[in-house]
């Protein structure tokens, strides 16, 4: 190496702005004091966890996180192409104290959960719907599910549905994330068991499963 390859190698270390292409734009680092990328910068897929359950606070908060109203009211945690809302969030209790086992529809309107019929005592996903063992360990199964908009959204309906539906998974994440709590997103389920299992409604369709719980104490490296 020569001595000017030598002075512009020191150079480039020094200051990285003279690798830059031109037109290029140095970007600042993310403001480490916002709470908001502190979340992020740790937020990953949990897949092994404790037996401990979840208490009803803990769900209470991941829910709303997921399609809760906000500040304004009448809209929610996440935007909605023109406000349809199509989503439903549904969640399978296996271990939340104070709450009795089975699959449960949240309100967001009532901030509530209300059993769904007949789901009572469902407290297990897997083998027919998720052949992923993990997933039975969790406390609690959400399940995102989706129906057709009331306003026509034309032929881009499953885009904006799949693009909503990755604002709830981001909001879940972020929210176990600042709770202490594990997630990971789950498209790996057979869709027919998974909207047998769940008791959609007809016209309803599966679109992610969400596990929450406790992360185990030695949890695999990311
Ligand atoms: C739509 C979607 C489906 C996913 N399905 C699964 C799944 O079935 N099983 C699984 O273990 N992880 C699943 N993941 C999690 C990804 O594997 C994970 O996000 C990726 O490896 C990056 O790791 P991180 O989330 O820890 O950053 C899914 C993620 C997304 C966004």
């Amino acid at each position: 190496m020569n001595k000017l390859m030598l002075i512009l190698l020191a150079l480039s270390l020094l200051c990285p702005a003279i690798v830059l292409a031109k037109g290029d734009v140095n970007l600042t680092a993310p403001a480490k004091d916002q709470a908001l990328t502190k979340l992020l910068m740790t937020r990953h897929s949990v897949r092994a966890y404790s037996d401990k359950a979840l208490t009803l606070d803990q769900l209470s908060n991941i829910l709303w996180a997921a399609q809760g109203i906000n500040a304004s009211g009448k809209k929610r945690t996440t935007a909605s192409a023109r406000a349809t809302y199509p989503l439903q969030i549904y969640v399978m209790v296996k271990n939340v104290t104070g709450v009795d086992p089975g699959i449960y529809l949240y309100d967001p309107q009532n901030n509530k959960l209300t059993p769904v019929p007949k789901g009572e005592k469902r407290t297990s996903v897997v083998p027919d719907a998720v052949k992923q063992d993990w997933v039975a360990k969790t406390p609690a199964v959400i399940m995102i599910s989706y129906s057709k908009p009331e306003k026509d959204l034309g032929d881009k309906t499953l885009m904006f549905v799949s693009v909503e539906a990755g604002a709830v998974m981001q909001n879940v994440y972020l929210m176990c994330e600042a709770l202490g709590l594990g997630t990971c997103a789950v498209g790996g389920y057979d869709a027919k068991a998974a909207k047998e299992f769940f008791l959609l409604k007809p016209g309803e369709e599966p679109v992610l499963m969400l596990p929450i719980g406790i992360p185990a104490p030695a949890e695999p490296a990311k």
